[in-house]
């Protein structure tokens, strides 16, 4: 991190000479990462104005997903949703961000059951009765971004995966009983994997959240499992340390079976798990405050 004088303006822009703002947080956390910890960068730390830039943004993401919840029914298609996410995210001026994004083609992922996520709306995929899907929106409003996904069970689903897509959903509580500022990342993480783990399900290693804000995908790296692929410890007291400002999004996939994947290679996008066995995955993105957390999009 820089090194700021005493009485020179505060990086956080707030117009403060320095030892009257940041400067004491500024030490706390040289002290947490003197101790060996991964401590978060300036750069990645929001300010009061650019959270509420990023609340509108928000904004736009629940209105769509509200949008989609109320009208998503058997027979209609996924590319019908891919339209009512554009069609509502312009006229409320925003972008949506997955749309070129990286070449991604659509407007809104639309995965289902055994689609893990990254799912490509299609004219020709109908949804029926007893799919679960995930229809996960991203939104960009004058720069700033926005990003949740949500479930929906289609008709008569079964009572296994009724229950698959509500364990994904209480996963995410689990981990935010233990988000707080001064903790670390590790300790949400362990959270939401033993939730699941306990309930017999696994968890994807491969894709997690991300910080998110000023970009679409910002650090930290978000997983939730200690082995495998991921090099991410998550145990409590690991990973990144959490300091009001920061903002990311939780979003852990939950899978019926085993946890392996594979990647469409057709279109280079869609995963799949590897079993063909159905994958929940719900999508919060949350601020960390002076004393919790606060959800800016669901
Ligand atoms: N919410 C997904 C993510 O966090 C959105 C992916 S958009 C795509 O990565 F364009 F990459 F598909
Ligand atoms: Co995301």
């Amino acid at each position: 991190m820089e090194k700021l004088g005493r009485n020179d303006a505060c990086w956080c822009g707030s117009g403060k000479k320095y030892k009257k703002c940041h400067i004491d947080f500024d030490e706390r956390i040289e002290e947490i990462e003197s101790e060996g910890h991964i401590v978060p960068d300036h750069s990645i730390i929001k300010t009061p104005a650019q959270i509420e830039k990023i609340k509108e943004s928000a904004k736009i993401n629940i209105a769509v997903l509200d949008y989609v919840a109320e009208h998503i029914k058997a027979g209609i298609s996924t590319a019908e949703i891919d339209k009512w996410v554009y069609d509502i995210t312009t006229k409320m001026g925003g972008i949506p961000a997955p749309l070129n994004y990286q070449g991604f083609p659509k407007s809104v992922c639309t995965s289902i059951n055994n689609e893990v996520c990254h799912g490509i709306p299609d004219e020709n995929r109908i949804l029926k009765d007893g799919d679960i899907i995930n229809v996960d929106c991203s939104t960009e409003l004058n720069g700033y971004f926005s990003d949740s996904s949500r479930m929906f069970c289609i008709g008569n689903v079964s009572e296994e995966n009724k229950r698959l897509v509500e364990v994904a959903k209480q996963s995410l509580y689990e981990g935010l009983k233990e988000v707080k500022p001064w903790g670390f990342l590790g300790d949400m993480a362990e959270a939401v994997s033993k939730y699941v783990s306990e309930n017999g399900y696994s968890i994807v290693r491969e894709i997690g959240g991300h910080g998110i804000g000023l970009e679409f995908h910002e650090d930290p790296w978000v997983g939730y499992v200690t082995s495998g692929v991921s090099k991410f410890v998550a145990e409590k007291g690991h990973e990144m340390l959490l300091v009001p400002g920061m903002m990311f999004t939780i979003e852990p996939m939950i899978n019926m079976g085993r946890q392996e994947i594979y990647t469409d290679d057709k279109n280079g996008w869609t995963i799949y798990t590897k079993d063909g066995k159905p994958s929940a995955q719900w999508e919060i993105q949350v601020l960390i405050t002076d004393d919790g957390y606060e959800i800016i999009s669901y």
